[in-house]
């Protein structure tokens, strides 16, 4: 599917944060968009990215910014969804991509009739330098061609799929509380905050490229490489396995799915 350069008008319902780097990320692609529109709430946010780019008009509605987009991204918290969507008017032909983590696609389609062509994505804050990856799941091939240009895409199968793919994101502050944590162990044994935290996100950041490149063994056996027996690496996965530390996480993110899923 390919939308023609004057098709390549994007509305925003909800200026917060996520739009902020999603209006950022898809205007630093070279198949960047004619225009966006975005709504007026937030005022502040939505009155800088028009200052900052000559593509963003803040509408005077969310209406207007249904009337004037070809694709329209839905943008705000979970709790009001449903509330927001239901004032608004929709045509056929509007491409809805809907980043609200606990709106289903049946549901959606409901909100957004007679609109019938609907993606649900997860971009993250990054996205607006097109570091990670967008995970997603779209009933039709107008997704890709709206991020291309991008960061990676990461297509779930079904909603299934993406709702425990979705349930990761909920180990973003789990992963910097490790960051947090192993500072501050260092900094009671002297170091500087500023170098420990440094180092430690360097270090994971490295780690992470490398785990990139995993191969068809997996991560077990980058887990097992560098668990060399009798060194460092295998004492401390020793001591985690012992207590059967990562089950903890296996739990967590068991009881998330629940939340995503029922919600
Ligand atoms: N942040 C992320 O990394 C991320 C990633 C993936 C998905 N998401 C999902 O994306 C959605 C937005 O997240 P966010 O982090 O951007 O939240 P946010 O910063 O709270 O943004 C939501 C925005 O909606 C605006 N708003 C409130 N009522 C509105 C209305 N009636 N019409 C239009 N806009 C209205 C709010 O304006 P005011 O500030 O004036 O109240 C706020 O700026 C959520 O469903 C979230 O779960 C977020």
């Amino acid at each position: 599917m390919y939308l023609e350069k004057e098709e390549r008008i994007y509305g925003f319902i909800g200026t917060g944060h996520i739009t902020v780097a999603v209006v950022h990320g898809l205007l630093k692609s070279s198949y960047r968009p004619n225009q966006i529109f975005v709504s007026p709430r937030n005022a502040e946010k939505a009155a800088s990215l028009a200052q900052s780019f000559s593509e963003v008009t803040v509408a005077e509605s969310n209406q207007e910014v249904v009337d004037k987009s070809k694709v329209v991204f839905i943008c705000v918290r979970p709790q009001i969804v449903e509330e927001v969507l239901s004032d608004l008017k929709f045509e056929e032909d509007h491409i809805i991509i809907s980043l609200v983590p606990t709106t289903k696609m049946e549901h959606l389609s409901k909100m957004v009739f007679p609109a019938n062509k609907m993606s649900r994505c997860v971009p993250l804050p990054p996205f607006a330098e097109h570091i990670g990856s967008v995970l997603y799941y779209s009933n039709h091939d107008y997704f890709e061609e709206v991020f291309k240009g991008t960061s990676a895409l990461t297509k779930a199968e079904d909603e299934d799929q993406l709702h425990v793919l979705w349930t990761y994101t909920a180990l973003i502050s789990a992963f910097y509380e490790l960051l947090n944590q192993t500072s501050q162990w260092a900094i009671k044994k002297g170091v500087p905050q500023a170098v420990t935290e440094k180092y430690a996100a360097s270090m994971y950041h490295s780690l992470s490229s490398l785990a990139l490149e995993v191969g068809e063994e997996g991560f077990s056996a980058m887990a097992e490489e560098a668990a060399t027996p009798g060194g460092l690496n295998e004492h401390v996965l020793n001591r985690i396995m012992a207590v059967n530390g990562f089950d903890v996480y296996h739990e967590a993110l068991d009881e998330v799915l629940k939340r995503v899923e029922k919600a």
